[in-house]
């Protein structure tokens, strides 16, 4: 290995991926991929808190790995695998579950949202899901985890069971840092503007899927929930208005600030047509380079075959660690 820090992030492979994930996590991935060792990893283990259907989701797994190659991560020198095939995900999870309160899971907001909406299904990995996440950042001795602030609370017990393993064995665990994008931390549904962009929304006109066509992504932005005053402004109570701004940020790179003075004066429809058109052309490259990956499934096969050889050999090295420092008998 070189002396770069290390990144460690993932997505859950629910639904379909969003410009949520593309501009809150994929986007930043990109961006850091090159100072940094990458790994990313498509988190299926996370995926069946909620019931899957199985050939449903082995397409999706395959689909979404394809998506992260797409939207630009290089697979050749970043590691990029599904979190199944490597077991030290759930190992450590086992282990990191025993130095974890029961008091602090409950009070993840994750945990309350999601045992409401699947009031039928309140399985016991949906309450531990954060110590698998934990254990997804603290095997490879992360430095830095790019995620959406929704992620923010989970990153934050992580970096608790690290502080508090380490307080007991001695420094085994690297205590990471979050990376979170300022304009895109947290994009909302265009139909429902106080509530995130999810991946898994039954309205699919709130969310807008990465593989969207054109037209589609134009109609999306065109049907998206506004106000009445017709102001293209930044501020509070102007939820739609904002997120509009926000995309149309993340998605050029310039200031909230910047996109309000180039739509000032503007009416609506026009506003929404510009920063679907922006979408458009900023997914344009990934759908293009999506549409070839799909069909080499060899190259695909190779990306996430080595990518996990790499990782379990990264962990292994942790795990190791951390089993010696609990007193088992080497293997
Ligand atoms: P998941 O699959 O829900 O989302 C994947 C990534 O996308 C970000 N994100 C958003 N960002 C901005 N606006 C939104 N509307 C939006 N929706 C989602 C999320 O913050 C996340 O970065 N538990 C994680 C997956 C995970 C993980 C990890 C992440 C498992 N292990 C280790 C980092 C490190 C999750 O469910 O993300």
């Amino acid at each position: 290995m070189n002396d770069k820090k290390t990144i460690f992030s993932g997505i859950q492979p629910t639904g379909c991926i969003t410009i949520g994930n593309y501009l809150g996590a994929l986007k930043s991935w990109v961006q850091l991929q090159n100072d940094y060792n990458c790994i990313f990893s498509v988190v299926d283990l996370h995926s069946i808190t909620v019931r899957q259907d199985p050939i449903a989701l082995r397409k999706r797994c395959m689909d979404f790995l394809t998506q992260y190659l797409a939207c630009g991560i290089n697979g050749e020198d970043n590691l990029v695998y599904f979190q199944s095939h490597v077991p030290a995900h759930a190992e450590l999870a086992w282990i990191l579950n025993c130095f974890t309160y029961m008091g602090e899971l409950g009070r993840m907001t994750q945990f309350k949202d999601k045992s409401a909406k699947h009031a039928d299904n309140i399985n016991a990995g949906l309450f531990t899901y954060p110590v698998l996440m934990a254990a997804d950042i603290l095997l490879y001795q992360t430095d830095l985890v790019p995620v959406g602030i929704d992620q923010k609370q989970h990153l934050e017990l992580a970096r608790d069971i690290a502080i508090r393993f380490n307080g007991v064995f001695g420094d085994v665990f690297k205590v990471p840092e979050g990376y979170i994008p300022k304009e895109a931390a947290r994009i909302m549904s265009l139909q429902e503007p106080t509530s995130k962009m999810s991946k898994s929304d039954p309205n699919i006109n709130g969310f807008v899927s990465i593989l969207d066509d054109p037209d589609t992504i134009r109609r999306k932005f065109k049907r998206a929930v506004t106000d009445s005053d017709g102001e293209i402004a930044y501020r509070e109570g102007k939820d739609g208005i904002n997120n509009l701004l926000n995309i149309y940020s993340a998605v050029t790179g310039q200031s909230v600030e910047d996109s309000v003075n180039e739509f000032s004066g503007l009416g609506y429809g026009t506003f929404k047509e510009r920063v679907a058109e922006a979408v458009v052309e900023e997914l344009r490259p990934v759908q293009q380079r999506y549409a070839d990956l799909a069909k080499n499934k060899d190259y695909i096969n190779k990306i996430y075959t080595e990518g996990a050889k790499h990782a379990a050999y990264l962990a292994s090295k942790t795990l190791r660690k951390v089993h010696r420092k609990l007193g088992y008998v080497d293997r």
